[in-house]
C-alpha cells in the first residue's frame, strides 16, 4: 500500500488561451489531493463523492493508462482531496497525477515524472475533450512554471489569495464554449488569445524581476480579456472587484471560469483585508501560498 499526494494550482496568466498553444503561467499551490493505492483483485475507488468508477472519471482513466502496460487486475484507490472540486484549482489533474504515482510504485510501472505528467495530460485530454498539458505538469513539477514550455521560473515572494465562488462549474463545458466561440468569430477571437499569450510572456519578465505590481496590472487585464470570451460570471466579478478594492494588486478568475475561484495576487499587508473583502460579499476566502513541491510519496 502507497499514499502520494499532489498540489492544484492557480493561473497567473492564461487559460484557455494555453488549450491553442499560446503562453501561460501557472503556480502550484498549498492545496494537496492524497491518493493511496493498494493492489486488490478487482477496481475499487472510494472519495467523498462516493464510490465506482462513474463517479471518477479521471481516475477510472488513470488506472485504465496505466494499466494496460502492465496487465493490471485491479487496485483499491482511496482519494482525499483538500482542493475543493469543480472550482478551477486543478482538482482533477492533482487526483490524477497522485493515482498515477501511486500506481507506478505500487505496480512497478517504471514510470519518469515526465511521463506521469504527460499520461495525466493523456486521462485530461480524453475525458474533457480538449486540454492543455498545464495543470497535469505543475501538478507534477510544483513551482512557477511557463507553458508550454514547462520553463520553471523563480517563486513569487507575494501572498495568494484565492476566492471560491461556491459556484461550480465544467471545464469540459467551458473550454467547449470557448471552442465554439473561436470558430463562429476566428478573427476576432485570434487576437485576443494571442494577447493572452503575449501578457504570459510580458507576465514571465516581470516575475524574474520580481515587479509585483507591474503582475497585478497585466493580470487585470488579463481578467477584461477572459471575459471578452465569455467566461466571466457576475459571482467570479463580485469577488474580484472585492479584492481589488480591498487593496489586491491584481485579481482574475482562475481555471476555466464561468463560476468557480478567482485568484489575487495581494501583498503581506493587504491579505487580511482581502480575505475579509471576499467573504463580505459572499465568497469563501482561501489564503495560500506557492509550493515548490510537486507530486511526493506520503
Ligand atoms: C483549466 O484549469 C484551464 C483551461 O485552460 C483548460 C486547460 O488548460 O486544460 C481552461
Amino acid at each position: 500500500m502507497v499514499t502520494y499526494s499532489a498540489p492544484g494550482k492557480i493561473f497567473l496568466f492564461g487559460e484557455h488561451a494555453v488549450v491553442y498553444g499560446e503562453s501561460a503561467i501557472a503556480c502550484a499551490i498549498d492545496l494537496r489531493a492524497r491518493v493511496t493505492v493498494q493492489k486488490h483483485s478487482e477496481v475499487l475507488i472510494t472519495s467523498e463523492l462516493g464510490k465506482g468508477k462513474d463517479r471518477h472519471p479521471y481516475v477510472s482513466k488513470a488506472i485504465e493508462k496505466i494499466g494496460e502496460p502492465i496487465r493490471l487486475d485491479g487496485a483499491r484507490v482511496t482519494i482525499d482531496s483538500e482542493i475543493p472540486i469543480g472550482t478551477g484549482l486543478g482538482s482533477s489533474a492533482a487526483i490524477t497525477i497522485a493515482t498515477l504515482a501511486a500506481m507506478n510504485e505500487e505496480f512497478s510501472a517504471g514510470l519518469g515524472k515526465d511521463e506521469m505528467a504527460e499520461m495525466g495530460y493523456s486521462v485530461e485530454k480524453d475525458v474533457q475533450g480538449a486540454a492543455s498539458p498545464t495543470d497535469t505538469y505543475v501538478s507534477t513539477m510544483g513551482g512557477v512554471v511557463l507553458m508550454p514550455d514547462g520553463r520553471r521560473l523563480r517563486n513569487l515572494d507575494c501572498e495568494i489569495v484565492v476566492g471560491n465562488t461556491g459556484k461550480i462549474s465544467s471545464t469540459k463545458e467551458l473550454v467547449q464554449q470557448v471552442r465554439a466561440l473561436k470558430d463562429k468569430h476566428p478573427e476576432t477571437t485570434q487576437p485576443i488569445f494571442r494577447s493572452i499569450g503575449n501578457l504570459a510572456r510580458k507576465g514571465e519578465v516581470l516575475v524574474e524581476k520580481g515587479d509585483y505590481s507591474a503582475i497585478g496590472e497585466l493580470m487585470d487585464i488579463n481578467q477584461g480579456l477572459l471575459e471578452s470570451l465569455g467566461v466571466g460570471c457576475a459571482e467570479l466579478s463580485t469577488l474580484i472587484y472585492a479584492a481589488r478594492g480591498a487593496g489586491a494588486l491584481g485579481a482574475k478568475l482562475t481555471g476555466a471560469g464561468g463560476g468557480g475561484c478567482m485568484v489575487a495576487l495581494v501583498d503581506k499587508t493587504h491579505v487580511k483585508g482581502v480575505a475579509s473583502a471576499i467573504e463580505s460579499v459572499g465568497g469563501v476566502a482561501i489564503k495560500t501560498k506557492i509550493t515548490e513541491i510537486g507530486v511526493r510519496r506520503e
